[in-house]
């Protein structure tokens, strides 16, 4: 890591501009050498801050909301590819003015918004997200093909109801941090179940989950699957990840504020929380890596970490240090960009951690600091 965590203002989210260029070049290539159109999912990426960065590599986003829609057009300067898995009326004219793809979760959701989609003056490409029932992932809360999932149309449904005229795309999404090897045994399942509608479309999205910039992933086999898909197909292949672009580029800066012992338990309570800061780590759950921490060792000093909100549950343990800790010293939570900003809340009112970068000149920007209106202006 280039960071010197000494320079960043605790606490404070910090993307690292040489390892974030590293991953988006890596995205890059693979959209050139497959052909593919690799799009940045938002949900688990916005930091619209580093767009500037972003657009020197990819031309797009996928949008699930009209809020993000919108922050794609304004802030990548080009109409997203939106699905959500349900549009309201009174918002779908946004999803029309921000969106150039927009993908359907149900017949009937298409079947109201056909029309307006049909008449709307720019061109806008419609499809139906299909549910494979097929996936590869462990964790139910982050799998869409579970079974009675609601994302999604089952290939049963559409073989009764066969496609309604306009659609010109399917989209699937059934990975999670997955590799090539996963995405070629969905495509078989996906090609078995839908490839009789294929002549009949223009695109097929196959969702986020392509986790192509963690090591040992193999990118050139996902190339080739894409490049076959492609050739045999014929159609234009279009991916979002989310992961694989914020993947290990950047840290959770906090610091030990007190230290606390209950039954022999000792605590370092943060200027975070896990449950506002950094939710995944509860909700998945998972132990995030610590620079300088490990997992517990005996003849260490071995600390819970403790957040400062005031839910029980808001802290995760145990790792070991090389010395005891004391308040002031920084605790750095590593790979802390992808679904934890987009994530976070002003739960209990706790300060919310600023967001900054590391500059390839090695110096740290500040992008934004949070008061107390940011807090105040949610709830009034
Ligand atoms: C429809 C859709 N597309 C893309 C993504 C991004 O997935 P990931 O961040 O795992 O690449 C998700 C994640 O939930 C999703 O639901």
């Amino acid at each position: 890591m280039n960071i010197d965590y000494s320079q960043i203002p605790s606490p404070c989210y910090v993307i690292d501009e040489d390892r974030f260029r590293n991953n988006l070049s890596l995205i890059n290539s693979v959209s050139v050498a497959s052909g593919a159109e690799i799009i940045l999912a938002f949900k688990g990426f916005a930091m619209w801050g580093v767009f500037p960065i972003l657009k020197e590599y990819i031309s797009g986003a996928a949008a699930s909301s009209p809020h993000e829609a919108r922050l794609c057009f304004d802030e990548i300067g080009v109409p997203a590819h939106t699905y959500s898995p349900v549009y309201k009326e009174a918002e779908f004219h946004e999803i029309l003015k921000y969106s150039s793809h927009i993908t359907f979760n149900s017949l009937a959701q298409y079947s109201m918004f056909s029309e307006m989609v049909a008449a709307h003056p720019r061109r806008i490409s419609a499809g139906l997200r299909i549910n494979p029932e097929y996936s590869e992932i462990g964790h139910d809360i982050y799998n869409p093909s579970a079974p009675g999932s609601r994302l999604g149309i089952v290939s049963g449904d559409l073989e009764k109801e066969g496609i309604p005229d306009g659609i010109e795309g399917f989209h699937f999404h059934v990975l999670f941090e997955s590799d090539s090897y996963a995405l070629e045994k969905v495509l078989k399942v996906v090609e078995t179940k839908f490839g009789r509608f294929f002549p009949r479309l223009k695109w097929i999205n196959m969702g986020g989950g392509h986790l192509m910039t963690r090591k040992g992933y193999d990118t050139e086999h996902l190339i080739k699957i894409l490049k076959h898909f492609r050739e045999r197909t014929g159609l234009h292949v279009i991916l979002e990840p989310g992961s694989a672009f914020g993947w290990e580029t950047g840290e959770l800066v906090a610091t030990v504020e007190d230290i606390v012992e209950n039954q022999g338990i000792k605590t370092a309570i943060l200027d975070a929380s896990f449950t506002a800061h950094m939710p995944d780590c509860l909700e998945m759950p998972y132990k995030p890596g610590i620079i300088g921490a490990t997992e517990p060792v005996q003849g260490k000093p071995v600390y819970r970490l403790g957040g400062n909100s005031c839910l029980s549950g808001d802290f995760m343990g145990d790792w070991s240090f090389d010395r005891e800790l004391k308040p002031g010293d920084r605790i750095i939570f590593l790979d802390m960009i992808h679904y934890t900003m987009v994530k976070t809340t002003t739960f209990n009112g706790v300060q919310h951690p600023s967001i900054g970068i590391w500059t390839l000149d090695n110096k740290f920007r500040l992008i934004r600091k949070f008061g107390y209106d940011d807090y105040k202006n949610r709830l009034s």
